[in-house]
């Protein structure tokens, strides 16, 4: 699917612009939203550690202010050795929030798919928006 392809270049370019200073662990994810619209973000660390912000949290704050608000599918781009990069817990929780639980979490590297989850695989039983009723 053209989408994917697309998804998985903008999670590579982005990771080219991680600012991972402190871990050395550059990271890129892209979303495409419900408009066909591809939104992308890179790990952006601090100086005091525990701010920094995971590419995931970047990649929606950009689908958010670009007007957007589902995610569709979520690609992340980690390491090019291969080692997976699953999205942190809390950013399963972020993605929770705008996405369902069918929703494709794409982890790839160098490029290339490397693993396909759902969301609802990833986040069994998950609280969201609908549980405060
Ligand atoms: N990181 C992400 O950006 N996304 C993930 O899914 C996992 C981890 C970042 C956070 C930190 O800047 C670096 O990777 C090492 O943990």
């Amino acid at each position: 699917m053209a989408d994917r392809q697309a998804l998985i270049a903008a999670a590579t370019t982005a990771r080219t612009r991680a600012y991972a200073p402190y871990s050395g662990f550059a990271v890129g994810a892209a979303i495409l939203d419900e408009l066909g619209n591809i939104h992308a973000g890179c790990n952006v660390e601090n100086a005091a550690y525990p701010q920094g912000q995971c590419a995931e949290a970047t990649a929606i704050g950009a689908m958010i202010v670009a007007g957007a608000n589902r995610i569709t599918a979520i690609a992340i781009a980690g390491p090019e050795s291969g080692a997976a990069c699953t999205p942190c817990g809390g950013c399963r929780q972020r993605i929770r929030e705008f996405a369902a639980p069918d929703t494709p979490i794409i982890v790839c590297s160098d490029g290339k798919i490397i693993a396909e989850h759902t969301l609802a695989d990833l986040l069994p039983h998950s609280f969201g928006p609908e549980n405060l009723g």
